[in-house]
């Protein structure tokens, strides 16, 4: 089968593997239709992510049909319309029994990181009774690739730790797709500000046809001022913090309100300062998390239902075949305006 591998620092190719097999009696086998790229698989190949080795499929995203199932699994059988969770789940594990699938003892994010991922033509999916999903009969597969990953994050790490609330003032550091997909998802709430951040002009205007009620560029020198100023001297109820770099972070401890909740979704490779001398007798609280989608049930009840549209999100679309390309178009955003770009098989 053709498969997206990870070859060496900096490197990647599309080469031919074996196809996997059912190693274990929970496993089962998908034949992928549909995956994406994430901002996470270009850290990767920055060997950015020592858990994740050359020689290693990527992909955590994705669509499929089920090819075979091992003995154990109970919920799937050959021919099921499945989407795959970005984190593996055992669903008995001390983490897996508070719904802290990320942390899951037997599995977590392991997908395209320490095992073989989406982006082949099969893939292994370990414990899959609670690692896929059913699709639902009629579910557009683009939409639900955009729930592998992005919608939970954005909704789990920062609108529901973010305790975004109706009326509150929320603004959003960092406009990329899981950025976006908190924009998405804050809107549930009805939050009266919705303010986005960004250093790029395109991505700033995504953010307001998505539902943005504000755009902030980083780069202007009166950025601060102007959020405050919005926000009526008073700062933001909801700091997300979706980019990950010591800058974004510090400026969710600058404009977040007394009683606010700055939600750190961003991947952080250096140490951030925590400015307690500002913040000691604020009342804020920070929060962290890795992904859980535990939201995946209520995520695909929306979907159904049509009250969310995360296909807004999918810029470009290529072959399977394509994927060097369209890896090339992903990681020059700038240039190229992608957001997510769609793999189809
Ligand atoms: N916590 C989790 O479970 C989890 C899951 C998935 C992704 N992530 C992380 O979330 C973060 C966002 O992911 P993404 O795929 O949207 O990334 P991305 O790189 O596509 O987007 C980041 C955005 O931040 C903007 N940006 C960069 N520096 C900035 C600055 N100084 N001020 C304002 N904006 C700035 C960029 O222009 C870009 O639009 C990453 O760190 C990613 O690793 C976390
Ligand atoms: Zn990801
Ligand atoms: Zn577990």
């Amino acid at each position: 089968m053709l498969a997206l591998v990870y070859t060496a620092p900096g490197e990647k190719a599309l080469l031919e593997r074996p196809k996997p097999q059912i190693a274990a009696a929970t496993d089962a086998i998908v034949k992928m239709t549909r995956t994406t790229i994430c901002g996470t698989d270009l850290h990767i190949l920055k060997g950015d992510v020592p858990s994740c080795q050359p020689g290693r499929i990527l992909g955590h995203e994705g669509v499929g049909i089920v090819e075979s199932v091992g003995a154990a699994v109970g919920r799937f059988r050959t021919g099921d319309h499945v989407l795959v969770s970005c984190v593996t789940s055992c669903a008995r594990c001390h983490y897996c029994r508070q719904q802290m699938f990320s942390h899951c003892e037997n599995g977590g994010w392991i997908l395209g990181n320490t095992i073989d991922g989406t982006q082949a033509e099969f893939v292994r999916i370990p414990h899959a009774d609670s690692s896929l999903y059913p699709a639902y009969d009629g579910a557009d597969e683009e939409s639900l690739a955009m729930l592998s990953d992005i919608l939970p994050t954005g909704l789990e790490c920062g609108v529901l730790n973010g305790k975004v609330q109706p009326g509150g003032i929320v603004a959003i550091v960092g406009a990329g797709p899981v950025g976006l997909a908190a924009l998405l998802t804050a809107q549930f709430f009805t939050p009266a500000l919705l303010i986005a951040v960004d250093l790029d002009e395109n991505r700033l205007n995504a953010a307001m046809r998505l539902g943005a009620t504000a755009a902030i560029n980083s780069n202007d020198s009166h950025a601060l001022e102007s959020l405050m100023k919005m926000t009526g001297g008073r700062g933001v109820d909801t700091a997300i913090e979706a980019v990950g770099v010591p800058a974004t972070f510090d400026l969710c401890q600058k404009i977040i309100a007394p009683g606010g909740t700055i939600a750190n979704v961003g991947v952080h490779g250096k140490k951030v300062d925590l400015h307690l001398e500002n913040l000691w007798d604020r009342n804020i609280s920070i929060t962290t998390r890795l992904v859980d989608t535990a939201t995946m049930p209520m995520l695909l009840n929306l979907l159904r239902a049509g009250r969310i549209d995360p296909k807004r999100l999918i810029t470009h679309r290529y072959a399977f075949a394509d994927a060097l390309a369209a890896y090339d178009t992903f990681s020059q955003a700038a240039s190229t305006h992608a957001l997510k770009v769609m793999l189809e098989f």
